[in-house]
């Protein structure tokens, strides 16, 4: 996919602190998670995605998984103020090609979306999963 982001947008790889995660979280209108979540959930992470413009941050995203087999992306965000400018195409296109990198291209991910953010998604490969025998157990309380 060729992306044009407008030149002051920086994407970088495993760069994302927790004060731009929640942020981030903030300016999206998601439920706050506490610094400790956001602590934990990027020490965990896989990989991770920040955008930056004039050193402000502008989007995020993430992916946790074993690096090798499965990795499942979250937290695709972008500033609304940033949003439509191609940002999140190239937060997730990057992260991508990392866990690409990283598993020799071999590697599935999946992500949660909104019906109405699925068609963004579709763009990069993913579709609605049908896949037979996969079962999913939904958290007990809000989803980080
Ligand atoms: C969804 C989101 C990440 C998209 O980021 P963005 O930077 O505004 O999107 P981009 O500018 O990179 O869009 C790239 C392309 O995808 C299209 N697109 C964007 N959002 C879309 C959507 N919801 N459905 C279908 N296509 C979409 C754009 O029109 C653009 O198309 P083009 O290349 O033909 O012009 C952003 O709107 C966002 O952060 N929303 C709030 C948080 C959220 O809902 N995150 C997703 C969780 S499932």
């Amino acid at each position: 996919m060729d992306l044009e982001l407008s030149s002051p947008v920086k994407v970088e790889i495993d760069r994302l602190n927790e004060e731009a995660y929640c942020t981030l979280i903030n300016a999206v209108g998601w439920e706050q998670r506490s610094r400790k979540d956001a602590r934990q959930l990027l020490a965990n992470a896989l990989v991770t995605v920040v955008a930056t413009s004039a050193g402000i941050v502008v989007g995020m995203g993430r992916a946790s998984g074993d690096g090798r087999s499965y990795a499942h992306v979250s937290d695709i965000a972008v500033d609304p103020a940033f949003q439509g400018q191609q940002i999140g195409a190239a937060l997730v296109q990057t992260l991508l090609d990392e866990l690409d990198r990283l598993s020799g291209s071999c590697i599935t991910v999946t992500l949660n979306a909104t019906a109405e953010n699925a068609g963004f998604y579709e763009r990069f490969g993913f579709v609605m999963s049908e896949t037979p025998n996969f079962l999913v157990r939904p958290g007990r309380s809000a989803a980080l």
